[in-house]
C-alpha cells in the first residue's frame, strides 16, 4: 500500500507527535483529520499547538516526504494500518460518548479495506476494542483490531515517544507482530496486555496520577485552614524519606485527560468509585479554597484579583479543563474585578501582563510558566500554590 499507516486525528495533540515520529523513523505516514486550519499549518512546517522539539521534528518528516496531510475520508483506504487518535469526551452524565465512535466508525466504514488494522491509540472506555472489533465483525468486514494507549504528557510527547515502554494489546498473534514491527523503529521497550488489561490499565495510569495530586492538595488545604505552611511540612517529611519521596506538590490538577479518565473508570465500574469522586472533588475544590482563604483575609469586594496563567499547566498553551477558568468564575462573583493573563493562551479580554501586575491588589499564580519567575510585584500579595517562588504555599489569615 502508498501508506504503512493512516493516523485518524493525527493534528491533536497526541495524533501530531505521534504521526510525526512515525515518519521521522521511516514509516510512510498519512494523517486523516478534520481540521483543515491546523492541516495548512502543519504542511507548511509549523506545530498548531506548543510541543517541545516538535518543529524540528516535523519539518525532517516533512521533508524526508514520508508525512502526508487529507482531509478527505476516503484516503483512508490507502493507509495498512488506521491509527485512531480522535477525542473520546464524557457526556452530560459523566459517562463515555460511545457514540460519538460508534458515528466514527460508521463514518469510516465505506473506506475501510479487508486486510487492514485498526489500531485504538486514543484513552477508551474499557471494552472499546472489543467493540470495535465486533462493529466490523457486524459488517462482514476483515479486519484487526489492536489497542495501545498513548502515555505521553503534553509538551514531552518527542522525548517521551522514544523513552516510554510501549503497551501493545491484540485479539491474535499476528496483528501483536504487527504492531511491534509498527513501533520498533521506535526503539522503546514494548509490553503485551490483552486489550481489555490495556484499556484499564490505561485508564489506572491516569487516575493514580490524578489521586496523587489530590492527597497532595487535601494536605495543603488542611495545613492552611491551620495557618501552616505546607511545603515547610512537605520539606520536612520528604528530607532522606524514600518511602514518601514520590509524594506529589499541590496545585491546579486539571486538564483534558485525568478529570475525564477518572470518570470514565467511574463509570465503568458503575459509580462505585468513592475515592476517584474523592480526588474530582478535592481538585476541583483548590479554586474555592484559595477564594475562601483570601475572603478571611480581606474584602475580596474591594479588591481587584489578577491570574496569572490560564493555561491547564506550566508553559503549555492548552487550556482545556483548566482551572483557571473555573478560578475566574468564583472570582466574578466575589472581586470588585478579575484580571486574566497569559503567556501562550490568548482571548480577546486577556490583558497584558503588565496591565495585570499593575491594576490588582492581589495576584494568584494559576498557572507556573516560566516567563513569571521573576516578576516585579511591589510588595502584592501573592497566592503561590505551587510554591514557584520558593517562599511557600501558605494563605494565611
Ligand atoms: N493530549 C495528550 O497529551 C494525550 C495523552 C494521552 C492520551 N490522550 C488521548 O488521546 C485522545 C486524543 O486526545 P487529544 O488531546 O489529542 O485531542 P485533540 O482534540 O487535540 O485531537 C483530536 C483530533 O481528532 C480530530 N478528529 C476528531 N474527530 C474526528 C473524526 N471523526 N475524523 C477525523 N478527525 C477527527 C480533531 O480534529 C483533532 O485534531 C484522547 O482519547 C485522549 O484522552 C491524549
Amino acid at each position: 500500500m502508498e501508506y504503512d499507516v493512516c493516523v485518524i486525528g493525527g493534528l491533536g495533540r497526541a495524533g501530531l507527535p505521534l504521526s510525526v515520529v512515525f515518519a521521522e523513523r521511516g514509516h510512510r505516514v498519512l494523517i486523516y483529520d478534520k481540521n483543515e486550519k491546523a492541516a495548512e499549518v502543519v504542511r507548511a512546517g509549523q506545530m498548531p499547538f506548543m510541543e517541545d522539539d516538535g518543529e524540528e521534528y516535523l519539518k525532517r518528516a516533512l521533508q524526508a516526504d514520508r508525512l502526508h496531510v487529507t482531509s478527505n475520508v476516503a484516503d483512508i483506504a490507502r493507509a495498512e494500518i488506521l491509527t485512531v487518535v480522535i477525542g473520546t469526551p464524557v457526556d452530560d452524565h459523566l459517562n463515555p460518548k460511545l457514540e460519538l465512535i460508534m458515528a466514527f466508525l460508521e463514518e469510516i466504514t465505506p473506506h475501510v479495506r479487508d486486510g487492514q488494522i485498526i489500531l485504538m491509540r486514543s484513552t477508551v472506555f474499557p471494552g472499546t476494542t472489543q467493540l470495535v472489533k465486533e462493529f466490523f465483525e457486524r459488517q462482514g468486514r476483515k479486519v484487526k483490531v489492536t489497542f495501545c494507549p498513548e502515555r505521553i504528557a503534553e509538551g514531552k510527547a518527542f522525548h517521551e515517544l522514544f523513552s516510554l515502554p510501549q503497551i501493545i494489546s491484540g485479539f491474535d498473534e499476528d496483528s501483536i507482530d504487527r504492531m511491534r514491527v509498527l513501533f520498533a523503529p521506535l526503539g522503546c521497550e514494548v509490553v503485551r496486555l490483552d486489550p481489555m488489561e490495556a484499556e484499564l490499565g490505561k485508564l489506572f495510569t491516569n487516575v493514580w496520577r490524578y489521586c496523587q495530586f489530590a492527597i497532595s492538595n487535601q494536605f495543603y488545604m488542611i495545613a492552611n485552614a491551620y495557618n501552616l505552611d505546607f511545603y515547610k511540612i512537605y520539606e520536612g517529611i520528604t528530607h532522606n524519606y524514600p518511602r514518601i519521596s514520590g509524594m506529589a506538590r499541590p496545585g491546579f490538577a486539571a486538564g483534558p485527560c485525568l478529570f475525564k479518565d477518572t470518570l470514565q473508570l467511574a463509570a465503568f465500574n458503575n459509580n462505585v468509585f468513592g475515592l476517584g469522586y474523592a480526588a474530582m472533588t478535592t481538585n476541583e475544590g483548590l479554586p474555592n479554597h484559595v477564594v475562601d482563604r483570601l475572603k478571611l483575609r480581606m474584602n475580596l469586594k474591594e479588591k481587584n484579583i489578577g491570574i496569572l496563567g490560564m493555561a491547564f499547566k506550566g508553559n503549555s498553551d492548552d487550556r482545556r479543563g483548566s482551572l483557571s477558568y473555573k478560578l475566574r468564575r468564583i472570582l466574578k462573583w466575589e472581586a470588585r474585578e478579575v484580571l486574566c493573563t497569559d503567556v501562550y493562551v490568548h482571548e480577546d479580554d486577556f490583558l497584558p501582563l503588565e496591565e495585570v501586575l499593575r491594576r490588582s491588589e492581589v495576584l494568584i499564580l494559576a498557572t507556573p510558566h516560566k516567563e513569571y519567575r521573576d516578576l516585579q510585584l511591589d510588595g502584592k500579595l501573592l497566592v503561590d500554590v505551587w510554591n514557584f517562588y520558593g517562599k511557600g504555599g501558605l494563605i494565611g489569615v
